[in-house]
C-alpha cells in the first residue's frame, strides 16, 4: 500500500478573519494576514487502501466519524487527481486540538501537501488554495511560510510579505486550558454574521488594518504591528461578545496572562498579544526579551505550559525519493 507523509504548520493570523462569505464554499468574508509558527506541526499520512470501501480518517489514533471538514477538500482534489480511491488519513498534531491553536488550518494544509505528493498531481497555487479553504479557511495561510497575507479581492491569492528569516520573531504560545472549544470557529462565526450589532463595523475596518499591518510587516515595526494586531484582536471578541448568544472564549486565566503583557510593557519590554477562538494567548516578541517573558508569565499566572516557536517555513513531504 502506498503512503505519503506530509508535515504542515499551524498559523496565527494578526489581522484576522471572522466571518464566512459563504457557508457553502467556505470563504472568508476578509482578508487576513498570519504568521507561520515553526514548533509546532500536523504530521498526516495518507494511505490509499485499494480494499477499502470508504474514506477513513483518524485524528491523533482515534478514529472520526464526522469527516465533513475532510470531503471537501478531497472531493476537489480527486477531480484533478482523477483518481478514485478510498484513502486512510491519519493525522498528529504535537499541540492540543481544537482549542484555538490552528490545528484545523495545518492539518488540513498538511492533507493538501500530502495528497498532492501522493498523486504527483503538481498543482498550481491557486489550485491548493481552493482545496484548503474548502477544509479550513485560515488553512491556505498554512500552504506559506514566514508573514502571509490573504487576499480576499484576489480570489483569496496568499502570498509571502516576509521570509521567516527576513524578521525572527519569537512566538510563545500560552496554554491556558487544553479543552476542546464548546463553539467552533465555523459555528460562531455565523452567530456572529447573524446577530452582532457591529460586525459590519468589523468588516469595514478590514482593508485598513490589512495595509497597517502590512506597513508595519515591511518596516519591521514592532510597535506598529503591536498597536493594530491587538486592535484587531479586540474588536474581533468584541464582536464574539456582542453576539447573540455572547461568546466568550476567554478565560481568568486568559485575563491575568493580559494584565502581565501590560506589566511586562511597561517595565520597557517588546511584546504583543494574540487570542483566537480559544482561552490561549499568543505572545509575539523579540527574542531577547523571550526568556524574561517566559520566566515571568510563568511565574505570575496559572498557565499550564507555554510553547516556544519561533516563525515557520512552508510545509513539507517527509517520505520524498
Ligand atoms: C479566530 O479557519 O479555523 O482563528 O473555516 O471553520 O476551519 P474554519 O475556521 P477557521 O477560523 C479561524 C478563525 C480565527 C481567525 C483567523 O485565523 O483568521
Amino acid at each position: 500500500m502506498k503512503e505519503t507523509i506530509a508535515i504542515a504548520h499551524p498559523n496565527f493570523a494578526l489581522v484576522k478573519y471572522w466571518g464566512k462569505k459563504d457557508s457553502d464554499q467556505n470563504r472568508p468574508a476578509m482578508s487576513s494576514i498570519s504568521i507561520t509558527v515553526d514548533s509546532m506541526q500536523s504530521k498526516t499520512r495518507i494511505i490509499s487502501d485499494e480494499a477499502a470501501n470508504k474514506h477513513r480518517l483518524f485524528i491523533n489514533g482515534k478514529e472520526e466519524s464526522d469527516l465533513s471538514r475532510v470531503l471537501p477538500s478531497i472531493d476537489y482534489l480527486s477531480k484533478i487527481s482523477k483518481s478514485d480511491d478510498y484513502l486512510v488519513i491519519r493525522s498528529e498534531n504535537n499541540f492540543p486540538t481544537s482549542s484555538g491553536l490552528a490545528s484545523s488550518a495545518s492539518g488540513i494544509a498538511s492533507l493538501v501537501t500530502a495528497y498532492e505528493a501522493h498523486y504527483g498531481i503538481n498543482l498550481e497555487m491557486r489550485d491548493r488554495i481552493q482545496a484548503s479553504i474548502l477544509g479550513s479557511g485560515s488553512a491556505p495561510r498554512s500552504l506559506l511560510g514566514g508573514f502571509v497575507l490573504m487576499d480576499h479581492k484576489n480570489n483569496y491569492n496568499c502570498s509571502q510579505i516576509l521570509e521567516k528569516y527576513d524578521w525572527p520573531l519569537d512566538i510563545l504560545i500560552c496554554i491556558v486550558s487544553n479543552h476542546k472549544k464548546k463553539i467552533s470557529s465555523r459555528e460562531g462565526m455565523e452567530i456572529s454574521k447573524k446577530t452582532s450589532p457591529i460586525y459590519m463595523d468589523w468588516l469595514n475596518i478590514n482593508a485598513r488594518h490589512i495595509g497597517l499591518a502590512l506597513k508595519a510587516i515591511k518596516n519591521k515595526n514592532l510597535t506598529a504591528l503591536e498597536k493594530v494586531s491587538e486592535e484587531n484582536c479586540k474588536l474581533m471578541h468584541r464582536v464574539m461578545k456582542t453576539s447573540n448568544p455572547s461568546i466568550v472564549y476567554m478565560t481568568e486565566t486568559t485575563q491575568s496572562c493580559l494584565a502581565e503583557i501590560q506589566r511586562l510593557r511597561s517595565s520597557g519590554h517588546k511584546l504583543f498579544y494574540t487570542i483566537d477562538a480559544g482561552p490561549q494567548i499568543k505572545i509575539i516578541c523579540d527574542p531577547s526579551s523571550s526568556k524574561l517573558i517566559k520566566d515571568s508569565i510563568k511565574k505570575n499566572t496559572d498557565v499550564i505550559k507555554i510553547i516556544d516557536a519561533g516563525i515557520g517555513g512552508p510545509p513539507k513531504i517527509l517520505n520524498e525519493d
